[in-house]
Parts: structure tokens; C-alpha cells; sequence
């Protein structure tokens, strides 16, 4: 085989430990793989330029080499802010209701994509294997054929495939999709989002799918598989050692004075479902006072895609409800909730998820759900604690011993919060032994592996 080669919207080489902010579950996932493969990372520089010149910029950092290109203001209103954030995201979240349909987002999002395939075509060798990834670039694959690559070709969708149903409201939806059949191996996160293609598949397009996954479409063949990611485990379990790791516990710890800690660590966007989870906790506190002033809720949110006015609102309610939640529960010595908008190192992270009793991890919709991973990871066997996840999160078909809950159900939220903190020690080793099995076993690398040895053989017919 040849190189391995990424492309994705966000290119994040990997940082110094010191750097500000954490690095995405995507990010994370890829540094860990290319690092292996001597790999190859193209993207955008996230960065703005006058006009677009295709100019790339090749940087290299800890055997991670990085080709991103600048994009024009207008690429990144219709292309990123636009079509990806405004009507896939939502969309492919189940929420229609914030789903915006613009021609302009539809026309950026395919000028952004040819701009990519024309710049990186040139830089791809015939033996390379292309692993193209994530909702911004369905179409890539598509337009890299169009310039003559016979390479293979894979695509990985991070986030949910949404029930036909709800896609066939994408205008232009067929042309999306066929679009993907350039592509000799498609995966998704879950069986779930799986079946959800295939229905369109067979139901929109009247193409068929075989028993090992592979799909047919007016004789053109693609393979399908879900490949659920993980987390690069070994590296999370010897962080807790670091110095900013233990800084980050013992201020956590020190902070509580004894309460007990319930952590949230989110993208402040509206599917992770803070709105709804700080409800529950609401509820929690209404329904159990003899916990009042005896627990303390963090809730990590670093706001995200700022420039969509979605993000802007749902930033705003939070603002007001941990306001008013905390403004009616709250004595002189105590707050129910800490929120704060920040984000933090994985070291820090880690720290943090060890020092906390429970992790409320509820999304609305979510592909998968890293955090519920990596809180699993950072746990002390001998006194682990409890995992509340969403079962709308493709980290549920997985972390089955986690307190699975329905995000929108403010009393089954409040009762297994409840649970969670009553629960005796030896529940809680015999569900963290199951977690960490799931947690070890399914890691980045395993993930990684599975697609590359998929996409290596699912060459189903030579591309013409
Ligand atoms: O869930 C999809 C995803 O691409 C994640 O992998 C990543 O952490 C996040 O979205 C980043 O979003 P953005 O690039 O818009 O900040």
C-alpha cells in the first residue's frame, strides 16, 4: 500500500501539550492514525483569503504532514457556515426545524469541493489510499474522479445518516447521494445510521444492498460498513499521570469540598442537548432536596461555529437557564451548576472526568460521542464512576452498561442521575469493567485498521 491520505474540512496537526484548547474527537482520531501511516492531511487552513489561489501550505509536525489551502470569505459562508452548518448538521440531526435550504449554501458547497479536488488531485500518488471524511465533503470523492483518479477512494461519515424520510426534505438530495457512489467504501458510525442509508438507497434511489453491505445503483457497486471510533485509549490512561492532569483533579476535587460532582464536556451546540440536560438537573434538584447543597454540576461548553445564528441562540438560553437555575436553588456556600464556557487541554480534561463522580452525557442525536469514552478511560478501577449517556448517541449501541436515558425526558434524566449517585460500589466497578472492555477493545486504532483493511479490499469494479 501506499500513503495514506486524509482529507477532511479541518486539518488540526497535533499540538504541544501546553496549547490552549482541546483537540476535537476527529482530530485526535486522525493524528493518531496518520502518525501510524506516515499519512498525508489535507484540508482547510481555516483561514481567509482575498481570492482563492489554490496555494498550499505544507507544514510538518510530529510526523504529521499537513497541505492546507485558504478559502474565500464568500467559500466559507456558503461552503462551511452555509451548506455544511446551516443545512446538513441540522438535518442530519433530525432537525429540520433549523435546517435552512439556500441555493447559494448548494452552489458554495460544490465550488468548495471541486476547489479541493483540482488543488490536492496533483498531489496524490497512484498507490495512495484517499480517506475523505465528514459531511463537508460528501461530494469530494465525485470530483476526484472527475480529474482522473482511479486511486481508492473511502468516505466516513462522523455524524448521524438521518431516516430517509427526513432526508428526502434535503432539495437536491438524490444528486448528493449519487454522488457518493464514486466512492468504493462508505462507513458510518453505527448500525444504525448504516440501515438509515440503506433505506434511501433501496427506497429513493431502487438500488439494491447485499448481505456483506454492498450496494448497487443503476450498476454502479459501492461497499458499507459502520465503523464505530474510538478513542486512542493507551494514550488517555497514562494523561491522569501528567502534572496538568493531577493540577486539574486536585482543583476539582478541592473545589467540591466533599460535594458530590456530576461533569458535562460539550461543544456548545444545540444537538448535544444542554438545554434539555440542565432541565434534568432541574428536576433532580425539585424531586430530591435531601441533595440540595450535596452536589455541584460542571458543565464544560466551549462555544463553537459562532458565525450561525443557531449557535448564537442556543448560547443565549443557557446563559439565562443556568442563571435562573442557579438563582433558585442556590445558598450563600453553594451553586447547583458551574457552567462554563471554556475550552480545556485533554490533560486538564482528564483531571477533570477522574475527580467527577458521574458524566451526564446526554445529546439529542450525536454519531457517536467520544467524551463517554474518554470519561470511561480516565476512571480509578478500584472507585469508578457512573456513566449517564443519551441512547440517541451512537456511543450507546456500544457503552451498553452506561445509565442509558432518553435526553428529552426530564424525570428519566432525574432518576438515573439519582441512581447514579446512589449507586453502590461494586454496581459501579462491575459497569466500569464492561465500559472500559468496550472503551479498550474498540479503540482509534482498531477503528483505523478496520477502514483501511475495508477500503483496501473493496475495490468492487475498476473506475472507468
Ligand atoms: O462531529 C463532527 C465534527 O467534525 C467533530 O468531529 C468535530 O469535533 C466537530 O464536528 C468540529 O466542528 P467544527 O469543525 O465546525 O468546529
Amino acid at each position: 500500500m501506499g500513503r495514506l491520505i486524509v482529507i477532511s474540512n479541518r486539518v488540526s496537526a497535533p499540538k504541544p501539550r501546553s496549547a490552549e484548547g482541546s483537540q476535537g474527537g476527529l482530530a485526535v482520531a486522525l493524528v493518531a492514525a496518520l502518525q501510524e501511516s506516515d499519512g498525508l492531511w489535507f484540508g482547510w487552513s481555516g483561514r481567509k483569503t482575498d481570492h482563492y489561489s489554490g496555494e498550499v501550505h505544507i507544514e510538518r509536525h510530529e510526523g504529521v504532514a499537513t497541505a492546507t489551502v485558504d478559502l474565500e470569505e464568500q467559500d466559507v459562508d456558503e461552503y462551511y457556515n452555509g451548506y455544511a452548518n446551516r443545512t446538513l448538521w441540522p438535518l442530519f440531526h433530525y432537525r429540520i426545524d433549523l435546517a435552512e435550504f439556500d441555493r447559494t449554501f448548494g452552489s458554495g458547497y460544490e465550488r468548495v469541493n471541486e476547489r479541493f479536488a483540482a488543488t490536492f488531485a496533483p498531489m496524490i500518488e497512484a498507490d495512495d489510499l484517499v480517506w475523505v471524511h465528514d459531511y463537508h465533503l460528501i461530494p469530494l470523492g465525485q470530483q476526484l474522479r472527475a480529474r482522473g483518479l482511479k486511486n481508492r477512494i473511502g468516505f466516513f461519515l462522523h455524524i448521524p445518516w438521518p431516516p430517509q424520510r427526513l432526508m428526502v426534505s434535503l432539495p437536491y438530495h438524490q444528486r448528493l447521494v449519487r454522488s457518493m457512489l464514486d466512492y468504493d467504501l462508505i462507513g458510518f458510525q453505527t448500525d444504525e445510521w448504516l440501515e438509515s442509508f440503506h433505506h434511501y438507497i433501496e427506497r429513493e434511489l431502487g438500488g439494491t444492498v447485499e448481505p456483506d453491505g454492498t450496494i448497487e445503483v443503476d450498476g454502479r457497486r459501492a461497499k458499507t460498513a459502520a465503523f464505530p471510533i474510538g478513542i486512542d485509549v493507551r494514550e488517555f490512561e497514562q494523561v491522569l499521570a501528567r502534572p496538568d492532569a493531577r493540577n486539574a483533579y486536585e482543583t476539582l476535587h478541592r473545589s467540591a469540598e466533599g460535594r458530590k460532582v456530576i461533569i458535562g464536556v460539550d461543544r456548545l451546540d444545540y444537538s448535544k442537548g444542554l438545554t434539555e440536560r440542565f432541565n434534568g438537573y432541574r428536576r433532580f434538584l425539585e424531586e430530591n432536596p435531601d441533595w440540595l447543597g450535596r452536589v455541584s454540576f460542571l458543565q464544560i461548553a466551549p462555544p463553537t461555529r459562532g458565525e450561525v445564528h443557531t449557535y448564537e441562540h442556543i448560547r443565549e438560553e443557557l446563559d439565562a437557564l443556568s442563571g435562573r437555575i442557579n438563582g433558585e436553588f442556590a445558598h450563600v456556600d453553594w451553586v447547583p451548576i458551574r457552567y462554563v464556557n471554556q475550552g480545556y487541554p485533554r490533560d486538564g480534561l482528564s483531571g477533570f472526568y477522574r475527580a467527577a463522580d458521574v458524566a451526564l452525557i446526554t445529546p439529542l442525536r450525536d454519531g457517536m460521542n467520544l467524551v463517554a469514552k474518554e470519561y470511561v478511560a480516565s476512571q480509578d478501577p478500584d472507585d469508578p464512576g457512573v456513566l449517564i449517556l443519551s441512547r440517541f448517541a451512537g456511543a450507546a449501541h456500544q457503552l451498553r452498561e452506561a445509565l442509558l436515558v432518553n435526553p428529552y425526558s426530564k424525570d428519566e434524566v432525574s432518576d438515573a442521575i439519582r441512581k447514579a449517585l446512589d449507586m453502590p460500589r461494586a454496581e459501579r466497578i462491575r459497569r466500569w469493567e464492561a465500559l472500559i472492555d468496550n472503551v479498550r477493545e474498540e479503540d482509534v486504532l482498531h477503528w483505523r485498521r478496520a477502514f483501511v483493511k475495508a477500503l483496501e479490499g473493496s475495490r468492487t469494479a475498476a473506475p472507468e
